[in-house]
């Protein structure tokens, strides 16, 4: 079915073939195509049915397809359980070190310090350690570069383990694509002595990144392949259930980010049973604890009503200007502050936009390089800077939501929900355990604007939390993607207006170029490399850089891969379609107004005065 064979332009058949041979963490996802119009409710929904995709049952005998429920993969996790294991019996001269980068790495820290947190109540040796691409600064806001880089990756690893005789590593990557982490897992592999090396990723073996790195000798799939071979004799071990692709198209902090929380909890909090109750951890052991992940995604979603007004409210906060600001207690409060971290490279957020609080700030986030404030006011984290730096300036505009549990402070929430009422009504909660009914109960004194009050089983502390932490993730991921859909930063499922700061963005810029417009690879590419370098005229030499020159030059510009939509659709200057993008506020009505198709055509090719457009998300 060639629509258009001309130079410069690629048949629709081509660019189905173009979106079969994406990875599937990149895909777009057939269920959520329309959500950039979709109100509240709807859109609660479809990320409900988006993240079932992470439940779904054994599709390896039908499809070749490793789900969470996959046999084999529980065998993986089981052996990896048993590594853990070793080590928690005899952890001297050991360490296990988790990492990633972005999301990845938060939650890389979230587990390590919670885990150290487990041991130390024990009054044993902390045994766990984090790294995240870009130090701790990481953790609150997004250092996409060093993500790139495999050599800081290795480097920083070989410090962390220093004087370490035995270390099982855990690597992270949701697309496994990041350099960084095919450092590490490189690195491991060339010391297997002391090092044992994991990988967690939702794509299959085939689909890892294979671009070359620049300045390195391997791609993450060749690191991926010599994992294989040491796989085969339990030296390393690779987790990748597919989970099917992103709500927004890759944007992995959603299910990736769910379904790494689900895995290393399950690795780690099964090996700590198993040592403290002599228990020998089998497959079904395994499949129980995904199944009670399961059960914490009905229980959530079983809220869905409430989460819609969440998201209704923070939707009108955020068009008109204002603020959403997550208050949070305990690992609550890190929950809301990783969320709203992502909202600035996934929606091209401002940093005030969607700010999280923890209480206690530091002491409480215990992250190895302690306070960060004098990095920014974006690093003021406590509550004490909350009152101090926010409330002054807070109206009914800003929607502030507390995060928090039977087991917090109820005074100190009660205090803090005074001060905060002073300034704005628009006042929320999300609470778990909360017993209901009662005149003392904190929710009825309060009264909250509204509130999502989730009681859970009774179960020991570690999964009571474990528990409370993903429920909250959903409900947060829900309030901050569906508030930015309806501040129409999303056009169908993609982020257009991503700011490409890093290889992996760089090629997801491209790709959107290549599926809205429907032209070649090589002019897409040229189209960027015009907005990023904000010229009419692209030179070889240019073209020809390495990736690493366009994207700390694109780290300066914004809007890029829009211009570059307009300049291929509209088949116009640099000048014509900055001025065209300028006359409208919001990236979705300049996209809809710019290109020649109108919404709701999707499979539809489109002529227009200078070529066609495929559109066939
Ligand atoms: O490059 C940015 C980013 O996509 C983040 O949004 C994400 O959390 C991070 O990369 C890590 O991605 P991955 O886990 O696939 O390596």
């Amino acid at each position: 079915m060639e629509v258009y064979s001309t130079d410069g332009y690629t048949s629709l058949s081509q660019l189905a073939d173009h979106e079969l041979a994406l990875p599937v963490t990149e895909k777009s996802n057939p269920l959520t195509r329309d959500i950039d119009r979709a109100d509240p409710e709807h859109i609660v929904h479809l990320l409900k049915v988006c993240d079932a995709e992470i439940f779904q049952g054994d599709g390896e005998r039908l499809s070749n397809k490793q789900t969470l429920y996959s046999n084999s993969l529980g065998q993986t996790l089981v052996r990896l359980t048993r590594k853990v294991e070793d080590i928690l019996k005899d952890p001297e001269d050991s360490l296990i070190v988790i990492s990633g980068c972005g999301t990845s790495g938060r939650l890389a820290y979230l587990l390590a310090t919670s885990l150290n947190g487990l041991l130390k109540e024990m009054g044993k040796e902390q045994i766990y350690s984090y790294i995240i691409a870009g130090g701790d600064k990481a953790l609150l806001t997004s250092q996409e570069s060093i993500e790139d880089n495999p050599q800081q990756g290795a480097e920083g690893l070989k410090k962390v383990c220093e004087g370490k005789k035995r270390v099982l590593y855990v690597g992270i990557s949701c697309g496994l694509s990041a350099p960084f982490v095919a450092g590490q897992l490189d690195f491991c592999m060339n010391n297997v002595d002391i090092f044992t090396p994991a990988v967690i990723g939702f794509n299959p073996e085939n689909m890892a990144r294979n671009e070359p790195i620049p300045g390195w000798p391997l791609t993450f799939r060749q690191v991926i392949a010599r994992m294989e071979e040491l796989q085969k004799r339990n030296k390393a071990f690779i987790i990748n259930p597919v989970v099917g692709p992103e709500a927004i198209s890759g944007s992995s902090r959603l299910k990736g980010g769910s379904t790494t929380k689900i895995i290393l909890e399950t690795i780690f909090l099964s090996a700590h049973e198993a040592v403290s109750s002599h228990k020998k951890i089998t497959v079904e052991d395994i499949m129980d604890r995904i199944k009670m992940y399961e059960q914490v995604y009905k229980v959530t979603y079983s809220q869905s009503e409430m989460i819609a007004s969440l998201v209704h409210q923070a939707g009108e906060s955020l068009k008109k200007g204002g603020h959403v600001y997550y208050v949070g207690w305990s690992t609550l409060g890190i929950m809301g502050i990783i969320d709203a971290s992502e909202c600035i490279p996934t929606f091209g957020a401002d940093a005030e936009d969607i700010c999280g609080f923890i209480n206690r700030g530091y002491s409480e986030m215990k992250n190895k390089e302690g306070d960060l404030r004098e990095f920014g006011p974006e690093f003021c984290i406590s509550h004490m800077d909350f009152v101090s730096n926010i409330l002054p300036t807070a109206t009914e505009l800003d929607m502030v939501i507390f995060l928090f549990t039977q087991d917090d402070h109820l005074c100190e929430i009660e205090t803090l929900v005074s001060q905060t009422k002073e300034r704005t009504s628009n006042l929320h909660a999300i609470s778990h355990d909360l017993p209901a009914g009662s005149d003392s109960n904190i929710l009825n004194k309060t009264q909250f604007a509204s509130v999502v009050n989730i009681t859970w089983p009774t179960v020991n502390c570690a999964h009571k939390k474990a528990r409370q932490e993903l429920s909250t993730k959903w409900i947060l991921n829900a309030i901050s993607t569906g508030g930015h859909i309806l501040k129409g930063k999303i056009f169908c499922n993609y982020m257009l207006d991503l700011k490409v700061t890093n290889s992996k963005l760089f090629k997801r810029a491209i790709n959107i170029l290549q599926k809205f417009t429907g032209c070649l690879q090589t002019v897409c590419k040229r189209a960027l490399l015009q907005a990023i370098y904000d010229t009419e005229e692209i030179t070889d030499v240019t073209v020809a850089a390495e990736v690493t020159t366009h994207t700390l030059m694109a780290a300066t510009r914004s809007r890029v891969v829009p211009t570059a939509l307009v300049i291929l659709t509209r088949n116009c200057s640099l000048l014509e379609a900055k001025s065209q993008l300028e006359a409208h506020l919001l990236i979705r009505d300049a996209v809809v107004a710019c290109l020649p198709f109108s919404h709701g055509q999707t499979g539809q090719s489109t002529t227009t005065d200078k070529g066609i457009c495929n559109l066939i998300v």
